[in-house]
């Protein structure tokens, strides 16, 4: 989809103070321009928006932290994991210390079906951190 698209073209107003930040974090990302970085910025906003509704296909991962001591949590989240069978891709496993474990998985599927996935695992008593973090599959309009 390289075809070249029209630009729509309307001003933005907001208080110094951000529009400052704005400009400091475009040079530090090393950004092109302030519209480069709002278009980006329009783009995250709706894939988190969309992540959270409806039924179209998204993309993501689930991050857990778990201490591994804790009884059981282990075979909770792998009986959740089961439970969902068809939505994991990939899991990975690593042993961040002694006490720590962290999950990723690489998850596809429905977005709601994909949040309640995520908010039962995040959910397991013991998680000291979890979250869920989509993208969409069925945008392009990143590439541009
Ligand atoms: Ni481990």
């Amino acid at each position: 989809m390289s075809r070249k698209k029209e630009l729509c073209r309307f001003s933005i107003s907001m208080e110094p103070e951000l529009s400052e930040r704005l400009d400091k974090m475009i040079a530090d990302k090393g950004m092109s321009s302030r519209s480069q970085a709002v278009a980006k910025m329009v783009q995250a906003s709706f894939v988190e928006h969309e992540s959270q509704i409806g039924n179209h296909e998204i993309a993501g991962t689930v991050t857990l932290v778990y201490d591994h001591h804790k009884r059981n949590i282990q075979s909770k989240l792998t009986t959740i994991q089961h439970d969902y069978g068809n939505l994991v891709i990939s899991a990975m496993h690593i042993h961040l210390n002694h006490n720590n474990c962290m999950e990723v998985l690489a998850v596809r599927g429905e977005a709601d079906i994909i949040r309640k996935f995520a908010d039962r695992l995040i959910s397991v008593k013991g998680i000291i951190h979890g979250c869920l973090t989509v993208t969409a599959t069925e945008t392009d309009s990143q590439n541009q």
